[in-house]
């Protein structure tokens, strides 16, 4: 073990070996998500007669910022909304559409956007659909409706009607989750884990003989905190083993206290919720002797918690509105840091967690913002997701790290460093995610390369002195990568210098 640090600088040793791998790391790991929720949709992503409206209300503006973030996936229509949501409101005229109550939000729902509406702009945004069926409120006949709409070719009721509503080619949507938090009280429709487990599966294999193939995503836990995990993971996998292809995890990231320390060694528990999961995951295949390998789908994860006491109160009292800001967190340099940590988790754990989905994409506690009738703008976190998805593709690696650490609340020997590695042979590329989580030594890291030629080496920095400072409408840029000068070729490897309280992404091409 390195010696702690001394004199403002520590030292760290990293081994990048081509023979050490995790494995091919799955695209969706950079997924998103959008629900009818407050102004993701209505003023987020739709806003008829906005100047960069297309002609069908989208945001143009909006769709280049997604486009940026190359996300594969986009989980939709909820989160919360879905478990009273009625997907056939959002169909046909969008005259003649229904408003509705939406109990999740306590707003009203003008369902101007429904899967017509949705579809066309994932196509636009160079995403494709992860959907979600109702298993609040309804049941396995509305969702077997559902998949029969969006997916059958035709000559059926569903199918035809899809065709009357205007898109004859069916959307052959390949990921559905079988409803949303159903372990939340706050949930509609709440269940216990085997109510659940049991109307998880009934659907599951009605959906399934609608197409054998698709891929099914079966509710886990809320949160590690929530008093049923990890049994209700292990009750509803034994109920639904054979016929789901994964169980979805969910969490979100807070610094009331405002301790820095202490908020960026939290990926320590998503670590150890990962890991507990996919024991839970043997533990039921063990037990039903099953050759099948459910993963991970860590469908919603991000920083959440800037508005979110006050949201609550609002939403207690406030009179069914229509689209109104809610959620609408804001994002700063120290979230950065954490939203890089988060995903150098995921790409650590890319083996077991498959599809990863920041929640949500945009306005409500998202990566991009926008004002009706106005700019939209990046925030923070936009920065570490977009880098992470566009250069943490092909095999992540299996690094060897050794470098200081310390005690945390949830956690010892958190490393002072956290560093993730992927290798893009397509590209010919190495790259490394490295966030330094000290608040006042730089890192000296040499970096061995074994199996890997290096002939360049690119770094990429986002770092600020304020770590309250954030992104905003009218100084949209205060928080963004630069070109970092502390990457170095040596003679093992690299050699890099990561100053306190620092994001980096390190590009060797190979
Ligand atoms: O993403 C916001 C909300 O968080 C989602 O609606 C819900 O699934 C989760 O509790």
């Amino acid at each position: 073990m390195l010696s702690p640090p001394v004199g403002g600088h520590m030292k760290a040793r990293v081994t990048a070996s081509a023979a050490y791998t995790i494995g091919d790391i799955d695209k969706r790991l950079y997924g998103s998500f959008l629900e009818h929720l407050g102004r993701a949709i209505y003023t987020g992503i739709y806003e008829p007669g906005h100047p960069e409206a297309d002609e069908q209300g989208m945001r143009r503006d909006v769709i280049d910022l997604v486009r940026a973030l190359d996300t594969p996936i986009c989980r939709y229509p909820g989160g919360n909304f879905v478990s009273a949501y009625n997907w056939e409101d959002g169909i046909g005229p969008q005259e003649s559409r229904p408003k509705r109550l939406d109990l999740a939000w306590r707003t009203t729902e003008s369902n101007q956007v429904g899967i017509h509406e949705f579809a066309d702009w994932a196509e636009k945004a160079g995403t494709e659909m992860m959907l979600a069926v109702n298993l609040g409120s309804r049941g396995l006949d509305a969702a077997r409706a559902f998949v029969e709409y969006v997916n059958h070719p035709g000559g059926t009721y569903w199918s035809d009607l899809r065709i009357r509503n205007g898109r004859r080619t069916p959307w052959n949507c390949r990921l559905w989750c079988l409803g949303n938090e159903m372990d939340g009280p706050w949930q509609i429709g709440h269940k216990s884990a085997e109510e659940y487990g049991h109307l998880a599966n009934e659907t599951a294999k009605a959906l399934r003989g609608l197409d054998p193939t698709l891929e099914l995503v079966v509710c886990g836990s809320s949160h590690s905190n929530m008093p049923t995990y990890p049994q209700w993971e292990a009750t509803v996998l034994e109920a639904t083993y054979d016929q789901v292809d994964y169980i979805s995890l969910h969490m979100y990231f807070e610094n009331y206290e405002k301790n820095t320390q202490e908020y960026l060694a939290l990926p320590a528990k998503l670590d150890r919720y990962i890991g507990t999961v996919a024991g839970v995951i043997d533990y039921v295949k063990a037990k039903r002797r099953s050759k099948r390998q459910v993963r991970i789908s860590f469908d919603e994860w991000n920083v959440w918690y800037h508005n979110r006491q006050q949201d609550a109160e609002r939403v207690r009292t406030w009179d069914w509105p229509e689209a109104p800001r809610l959620l609408e967190d804001v994002y700063n340099f120290e979230d950065v840091l954490q939203v890089g940590c988060i995903l150098n988790t995921f790409i650590r754990r890319s083996d077991v967690v498959r599809i990863a989905c920041i929640a949500q994409l945009v306005n409500v506690i998202a990566p991009i913002m926008t004002e009706p009738g106005g700019p939209a703008w990046r925030q923070t976190i936009y920065w570490p997701f977009m880098l992470a998805s566009k250069h943490g593709r092909g095999t992540a690696l299996q690094l060897a790290v050794d470098v200081p650490s310390y005690d945390a609340a949830v956690a010892d020997r958190v490393p002072w460093l956290d560093i993730a590695g992927t290798h893009d042979a397509d590209r010919g590329t190495l790259t490394l995610f490295a966030i330094n989580r000290h608040a006042s030594e730089a890192i000296e890291a040499e970096v061995a390369l074994e199996g890997f030629a290096a002939r360049a080496v690119d770094h990429t920095i986002i770092r600020h002195d304020d770590l309250e400072a954030t992104n905003t409408m009218e100084a949209p840029d205060a928080v963004s990568p630069r070109k970092g000068n502390g990457a170095r070729l040596g003679g093992r490897g690299l050699e890099l210098t990561l100053p306190p309280h620092s994001y980096s992404m390190i590009e060797v091409t190979l």
